[in-house]
């Protein structure tokens, strides 16, 4: 028997053809001496019907046969019965009835259902992970990715970029992510490392000329996983010469939209998409990747904090701090609990604690009531926009303790009312950030985004004498809460290069040795560049509207970074150590 047609195609236009369909046993249910089989492959899902006075072979094949048995079956297409058709099922006016069936391969009892809906444990998931992409949301997901991606390829390819692979084996570099290592068997005691990303190469094509590069490109870092941080990962990454920070957030602006307009089921929030200075989305929103969906902005009231003998205010307050506040819309009725349970998500964020302000009917419920005037309190009221019923909730320490804490507490006020609408996606840009950060286990400055960004012109004097003040030209893409994107221009003169390796403590013998080649190509004509990489996993994420980056990947890490269907990662043998020139000095 050879499949001729798919288990999704068939229609009333089709009856009376003889097809014959390959696929898998989705249910089989037995009614009125007739066995309906409904079978299922990547198109779709027919339903079968043996009937003993048809082919009694072709019954015998149906009665033995259970779910995830692989059959064929030859038949002839029949309209249903009015009264039979299935307005959910794509071949639903149609049934196929059997007039020879064969089982392909006999399928044992699956660890977990495939044919509907179920909570099913991740580890088990991803032990059977061939089972688990046989379910319909994750063929959904694969099938997503695979058009987004494509989407990604022609647009760019139609804009004259060209995808060029750069290499996995490359050499190890500091500073940004831990990377795996790869040793060599042919020069022993030498790693590869596996690129972080292709950052040097694609600047390196610049240098060549390229001009306009793309690749969907495959990155490794070995940092701790999240449900939006895996292993290895995917990015669309690219890189164009002669350009200035405008061209390369228009370009990745353009795709972005076109892609949400053409692939998935999301709504764009925002066109264009809004733009926030990193300082801005800090103070608005605690953090560099704000969920625009809703407001419940974090508001400044350090002004009215003081004057009174509330001895947590009045201590920020000495010390140069912040207080500052967000109002949770119609909480002032949240109870203690509720109350004690968002100040447990502000002190986990490091916060000494939060101060709940409730305007009810009757006048102010809070902490503060002791210490401020009714006045004071209606005046912080007016400033921060809070009406009768709502709950303000103030938080008061140094500005980076208040950001975070008050940024956790604004995205867990979103979810509890429900602000975070799951059908759109709200995309900004985060711009002038922070060129570096203080490492305080390497007691040195390091580069915030990577060592290789450019420095906006004006802060250029603080280089040397006051890092931390010097901001890059640099810029992210974020949505809904998550960063999807980041990229830069570049550094493209060996000097200022130079420079910035100096400011994170790296000696020139150091920047040599690390860097030489990219330095040198410096001096051989370089055009001013600049580029961005955007994740491929989150995009795509959530484009599907789902919560971990896991649900897009075929064959995904667990979160303790194993692959339980393969086992790996798995000791090697002594013979096998020895060829590689390696010794293993603990194990687990
Ligand atoms: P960056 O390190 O910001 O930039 O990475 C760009 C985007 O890649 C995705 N991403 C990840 N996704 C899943 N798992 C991970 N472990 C992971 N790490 C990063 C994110 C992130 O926004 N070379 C620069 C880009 C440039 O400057 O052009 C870079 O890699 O979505």
């Amino acid at each position: 028997m050879h499949k001729t047609t798919t288990c999704g195609e068939l229609r009333a236009r089709d009856a009376g053809r003889t097809v014959t369909l390959m696929g898998w046993v989705n249910r089989r249910r037995s009614h009125g001496g007739l066995i309906f089989i409904d079978l299922r492959d990547r198109w779709g899902v027919t339903q079968i019907v043996f009937n003993p006075s048809v082919s009694s072979e072709a019954m015998a094949v149906a009665e033995e046969v259970r779910p995830e048995y692989v059959i064929a079956v030859e038949g002839v297409v029949e309209v249903r019965p009015p009264g039979m058709v299935n307005p959910n099922l794509a071949t639903g006016e149609i049934e196929l009835v059997a007039k020879s069936a064969q089982v392909l391969n006999p399928a044992k009892t699956p660890p977990f259902p495939i044919n509907e809906p179920a909570e099913v444990d991740e580890y088990l998931r991803l032990k059977y992970r061939y089972l688990d992409l046989r379910r319909d949301f994750m063929l959904r997901n694969l099938e997503l990715r695979h058009r987004a991606v494509r989407f990604i390829r022609e647009w760019f390819s139609d804009r004259d970029f060209l995808e060029i692979e750069t290499p996995i084996l490359t050499k190890e570099t500091p500073g940004g992510a831990r990377e795996f290592v790869v040793p060599s068997r042919i020069h022993p005691g030498s790693f590869y490392a596996l690129p972080q990303s292709p950052q040097q190469y694609k600047q390196l094509l610049m240098v060549a000329g390229i001009e306009r590069y793309f690749q969907i490109a495959r990155c490794f870092r070995d940092e701790d996983l999240r449900a939006d941080r895996g292993l290895e990962f995917t990015q669309l990454d690219l890189e164009m010469s002669f350009v200035d920070q405008e061209d390369i957030l228009n370009i990745t602006e353009g795709c972005l939209t076109d892609l949400v307009d053409n692939v998935g089921g999301k709504k764009l929030l925002f066109r264009p998409f809004p733009r926030l200075t990193y300082a801005e989305a800090m103070d608005r929103f605690g953090t560099d990747k704000p969920d625009l969906r809703f407001g419940v902005e974090i508001q400044n009231m350090t002004d009215l904090a003081g004057g009174t003998d509330f001895r947590v205010f009045n201590a920020v307050l000495e010390s140069g701090g912040q207080v500052k506040a967000i109002v949770a819309p119609g909480c002032a009725s949240y109870s203690r609990r509720e109350i004690e349970d968002l100040t447990r998500i502000a002190t986990g964020a490091g916060a000494k604690g939060m101060v709940p302000l409730a305007l009810l009917p009757h006048g102010f419920h809070s902490p503060l009531t002791r210490f401020f005037s009714d006045t004071r309190l209606q005046e912080i009221c007016d400033r921060l926009g809070a009406r009768p019923g709502d709950l303000v909730l103030i938080v008061a320490d140094a500005p980076d303790v208040v950001a975070t804490a008050l940024g956790e507490v604004r995205l867990e006020i979103g979810r509890r009312l429900g602000l975070m609408d799951p059908n759109v996606l709200a995309f900004a840009w985060i711009t002038h950030v922070p060129a570096f950060e203080w490492n305080a286990e390497r007691n040195a400055w390091q580069a915030k985004h990577h060592q290789f960004t450019s420095l906006i012109d004006e802060d250029l004097p603080y280089l040397e004498s006051e890092p931390g003040r010097v901001r890059a030209k640099q810029y992210d893409v974020v949505c809904n809460g998550y960063e999807l994107g980041g990229g830069s221009i570049r550094i493209h003169r060996r000097e200022l290069q130079e420079r910035v390796f100096r400011v994170i403590g790296m000696t020139d013998a150091e920047a040599n040795e690390k860097f030489g080649h990219l330095l040198e190509a410096f001096e051989f004509g370089t055009p001013p560049h600049g580029g961005i990489a955007v994740g491929i996993d989150r995009l795509t994420m959530l484009l599907a509207g789902q919560d971990s980056i896991r649900e897009m990947i075929a064959f995904p890490k667990t979160q303790s970074a194993t692959e339980p269907m393969t086992g790996a990662p798995t000791p090697l043998s002594p013979a096998e150590l020895a060829i590689i020139h390696l010794a293993v000095t603990s194990h687990e």
